[in-house]
C-alpha cells in the first residue's frame, strides 16, 4: 500500500417502497460519513478520551461512488443468506467486486441493521449490505434513530476489511487487535467513560470504537491497530491486493 487509498464504490438499491428506493442525495451523505470516519474528520472523533486518543486512527482510506444501480421488487425483506446479491434471485450481481467495494441498500429484516462478507469469501457475494433505513444521515425524527449517523456501513466496511467485533465474538474474546482492550461482549446504548470492564485485569472498554454495537453517536473511532489489519488486506499477497492500492 502506497499513497492514497481510494476504494471505487459501486451502489445496488433494491425497493418495493419508495421509502426503500434511497435518493442519491441520501447516498452521497453515506459516502461522505464513510469519507469522514475513516479519516478522523468526523466532528466526534475529538470526543475520544485521553486514554484512548493516542491510539486513535485516521485510516488514510477514502470512498468514491463510482456507479449506483436500481431495481424494483415485490420482496418485503431479504434476510442474510446474500439473494439480494444475485440477480438470479431477483437481487444484483455485484459490478466488478474484485476491484469495487459493492453495497446493496434493501430491507433486510429481522432486526438487522448490516452485515458484510469478510475478506477471502466467494467474489460472488463480496460486498456489504445495509437496511436501507439505516443509510447516511437521517433527522432523529425520521424512525432510523439511534443508527440514523450512517455508522452501520462504517462497521460493515470494517468487518469487510478484516475488522472483528471488539470482544471478538466471545466472553472476553480477542479482535485479534493489540490496541483495543479486551470486552466482556457487545455494549448498546452510549455508555459513559469510563465503562469499567469486567474481564480481568481491570481496565476500561473502548466502547467508542466503531466496532462495537453502540449506537452511532457513540461510536466515533478506530485504533492504530485495526488500521494496520484493514490495510494489510490491500497489500501484495492481501485478500484484496487486486484493488491495486
Ligand atoms: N452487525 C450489526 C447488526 O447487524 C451492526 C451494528 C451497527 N451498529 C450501529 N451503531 N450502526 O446489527
Ligand atoms: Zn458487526
Ligand atoms: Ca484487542
Amino acid at each position: 500500500v502506497n499513497g492514497k487509498i481510494v476504494i471505487p464504490v459501486v451502489v445496488n438499491v433494491l425497493y418495493r417502497t419508495a421509502a426503500e428506493n434511497i435518493s442519491d442525495a441520501q447516498i452521497q451523505s453515506q459516502i461522505d460519513v464513510l469519507n469522514k470516519d475513516f479519516t478522523a474528520t468526523n466532528a466526534d472523533f475529538s470526543n475520544t478520551p485521553t486514554e484512548f486518543a493516542g491510539v486513535a486512527a485516521n485510516v488514510g482510506i477514502t470512498f468514491q461512488l463510482v456507479k449506483t444501480n436500481r431495481k424494483s421488487t415485490t420482496k418485503t425483506s431479504w434476510g442474510t443468506r446474500d439473494a439480494m446479491k444475485k440477480t438470479k434471485q431477483g437481487g444484483l450481481d455485484p459490478t466488478s467486486p474484485s476491484t469495487n467495494l459493492n453495497l446493496w441498500f434493501c430491507t433486510i429484516g429481522g432486526g438487522i441493521l448490516g452485515y458484510a462478507q469478510f475478506p477471502g469469501g466467494s467474489l460472488a457475494t463480496d460486498g456489504v449490505v445495509c437496511d436501507s433505513k439505516y443509510v447516511g444521515v437521517t433527522p432523529d425524527s425520521a424512525g432510523a434513530y439511534p443508527y440514523n449517523l450512517g455508522r452501520t456501513a462504517s462497521h460493515e466496511i470494517g468487518h469487510w476489511m478484516n475488522l472483528r467485533h471488539i470482544w471478538g465474538d466471545a466472553s472476553c474474546g480477542n479482535d485479534l487487535v493489540d490496541d483495543t482492550p479486551i470486552a466482556k461482549t457487545s455494549n448498546f446504548g452510549v455508555p459513559a467513560y469510563p465503562y469499567v470492564s469486567t474481564c480481568l485485569p481491570a481496565h476500561n472498554e473502548i466502547t467508542m470504537n466503531y466496532m462495537d454495537y453502540t449506537d452511532d453517536r457513540g461510536m466515533y473511532m478506530f485504533t492504530n491497530g485495526q488500521k494496520a489489519r484493514m490495510l494489510a488486506i490491500f497489500s501484495s499477497g492481501g485478500a484484496r491486493a487486486a484493488f491495486g492500492i
